[in-house]
């Protein structure tokens, strides 16, 4: 028994999550049909599906249910599937991913031919690349599952902030985050949280969480959880003391003035990667002023000096999928341009490892990352995730005696 979930696609077309479901969508004569194969119910004594695992929706409801126009049992999907295949000459199906059914339907569209023209199946094709460029402008109800995934994945990292102190683990904070993610009713988290403190936040996908927090860390968290399928994604860089020390700060402010001047090139019409550019623009620029780097800022940023420092991008399509589907270049390489609808996330980030000579020993072992997700909206955008606190005052605030 394993954790199911169905696949994105299949998510984002039926919302419904029932193992050995299939979506057929049938098109013809300028109409779409929709009908979903899914379990028949079950519920005969001692052996019925249901009375083990739970109440099913079944064939009979799910056409109200779930707003399909027709319901079939997957029991009986092959013989469905075989004369409706006998009706047409193209399927759209997305190979690789359920691999059981590849072989299965080519064998089962074997020696079927269309009973007016003859024709065999004769045009495969693949359904996701669609399917993909839909999913990356999401509807307002879309929008409004994200933004309580914000808003769930917000309250677990303040909690983080409030609760991290020296000598705790990092898994502690893990569980105390996860922990927060169930109780607010999200699945779980939408990935391995990274819970990483001191100079394990240099290590970007750092995920065994099993050091001991010291005294005057910067705690890196970078985690999100699944709400009705959707992802939150949130990096919040913290001090476990509670309170950041002189060169932490420098580098924090370095990292923030970039995210924010990121997150402002966010709007309809401009490359997805212009955020980014803005970002590095700052980075670089902050590199200068604290005399990490030296070289004249046209060779910054042509020789990406700045990259040994923040060797990652600074988005990605956030939504079903942590990394989200959907292209990011037109077939002509240009980057393609920011939609309504869209959501990326903006975390841009400065890593020194400890034993990096390049830089003054003061920042040695401070890895930052700040990351929020971004709606795309017709004024600009909206930061789904602007209720988790990055500013300086604002997080030593959480640890602040109350008087
Ligand atoms: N947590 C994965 C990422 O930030 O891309
Ligand atoms: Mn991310
Ligand atoms: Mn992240």
């Amino acid at each position: 028994h394993f954790p199911f979930r169905a696949h994105s696609n299949f998510l984002y077309l039926s919302g419904f999550s029932e193992p050995e479901s299939m979506i057929i969508l049938e098109h013809k004569s300028g109409k779409t049909k929709s009908i979903i194969a899914l379990r028949p119910r079950d519920l005969s004594p001692n052996r019925g599906s249901e009375v083990w695992e739970g109440e099913l929706v079944g064939v009979e409801r799910a056409p109200q249910f779930l707003g399909f126009d027709e319901a079939v049992s997957i029991d009986e999907v092959d013989e469905f599937l075989k004369t409706k295949m006998a009706q047409h000459s193209c399927v759209f199906w997305e190979f690789g991913d359920f691999k059981n059914w590849d072989s299965k339907l080519i064998e089962l569209s074997r020696g079927v031919r269309n009973y007016r023209t003859n024709e065999a199946i004769h045009d495969w094709s693949d359904p996701s690349f669609a399917l993909h460029e839909m999913r990356k402008v999401k509807s307002s109800e879309e929008v409004a599952i994200m933004r309580k995934s914000a808003e769930i994945a917000s309250r677990a990292h303040i909690r983080a902030m409030q609760l991290i102190r020296p000598r705790m683990y990092e898994f502690e904070i893990a569980a105390e985050t996860e922990r927060v993610f169930k109780k607010e009713g999200a699945s779980g988290p939408a990935y391995n949280s990274i819970c990483a403190t001191g100079e394990n936040a240099c290590t970007l996908h750092y995920v065994s969480n099993q050091a001991q927090v010291q005294q005057g860390d910067i705690f890196l968290m970078d985690a999100g959880c699944e709400y009705f399928g959707y992802a939150s994604d949130i990096t919040r860089s913290f001090p476990a003391t509670g309170k950041f020390s002189q060169a932490q700060r420098e580098i924090y402010s370095v990292v923030l003035g970039a995210q924010l001047a990121a997150i402002n090139a966010v709007r309809p019409g401009v490359a997805w990667n212009k955020p980014h550019e803005a970002a590095v623009k700052k980075i670089a620029e902050g590199l200068r002023k604290l005399k990490i780097l030296k070289a004249p800022m046209k060779k910054v940023l042509k020789e990406r000096l700045w990259s040994k420092y923040m060797p990652h991008g600074t988005s990605h399509w956030l939504g079903l999928d942590v990394h989200d589907s959907g292209k990011y270049f037109e077939s002509d390489k240009k980057p393609v341009k920011l939609r309504v609808g869209n959501v990326l996330t903006i975390e841009p980030g400065l890593y020194f490892r400890g034993d990096d000579r390049s830089v003054p020993k003061k920042y040695r072992g401070i890895g930052i990352r700040i990351e929020d997700d971004v709606l795309v909206t017709r004024q600009g955008h909206e930061v789904l995730t602007q209720y988790c606190p990055k500013e300086i005052e604002d997080i030593e605030a959480l640890r602040a005696p109350r008087l």
